[in-house]
């Protein structure tokens, strides 16, 4: 039977998965773990449930220079994939930082300061900690109960979703996604770096 009910999917939380292969993680993981030895304290912001995160890091970072440019590339990709108008905008990186997180650390929920968002696992098992995005609607899980719903596909019925953390890989969101980093419950070190993303006007 043919139906004349139409669905249309409104509102959408847009989120790619990259692997990046082209460059070498390990020089981003000794310069990391070095930063950790020289500054042991670190900052704390969204990472009070015990993990090591690192101030800015600068973008004239010679160990760094590969992976920004090549997060950038993709940073533009996905702007162009949200029909953005690349032709008078560029994404451009704004601030990144480091994260080691060893056994019983957690992120707290929290959003970003930017335009889109990435977290890129420099080393980092399946078991180290999930990140959860959470429904942008408050509302959402208030009333419209897990129990109610098949969760084949991803549906706008799920009030999270989680992503476990895969070596090399990284995660691109919209910075405005509320998201929560889960405990890591194992004696294995997650390594991570965090960016955020602003538009800038091509002159
Ligand atoms: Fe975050």
């Amino acid at each position: 039977m043919k139906s004349d009910v139409n669905f249309t999917y409104l509102f959408g939380s847009p989120i790619w998965n990259y692997d990046i292969v082209s460059i070498d993680r390990n020089v981003l993981k000794n310069y990391i773990l070095d930063l950790k030895n020289k500054d042991i304290k670190g900052r704390v912001l969204s990472n009070s449930g015990g993990g090591w995160q690192s101030h800015n890091i600068p973008f004239n970072t010679p160990e760094f220079k590969p992976f920004y440019f090549t997060i950038t590339n993709v940073m533009n990709s996905c702007y162009k994939e949200l029909n953005g108008k690349a032709d008078k905008y560029k994404v451009v990186i704004q601030d990144c930082w480091a994260n080691v997180n060893k056994k019983g650390s957690f992120n707290w929920s929290h959003v970003h300061d930017g335009f889109l968002s990435m977290v890129y696992y420099v080393e980092a098992d399946e078991d180290t900690g999930d990140i959860q995005f959470l429904h942008p609607s408050k509302l959402q899980s208030l009333n419209w109960d897990f129990n109610m719903f098949n969760h084949e596909n991803i549906t706008s019925t799920d009030a999270g979703w989680k992503f476990s953390p895969v070596t090399n890989r990284c995660l691109i969101f919209p910075s405005w996604l509320e998201h929560k980093v889960n405990v890591n419950n194992t004696n294995k070190t997650r390594i991570s770096i965090s960016l955020n993303t602003k538009l800038e006007k091509i002159l």
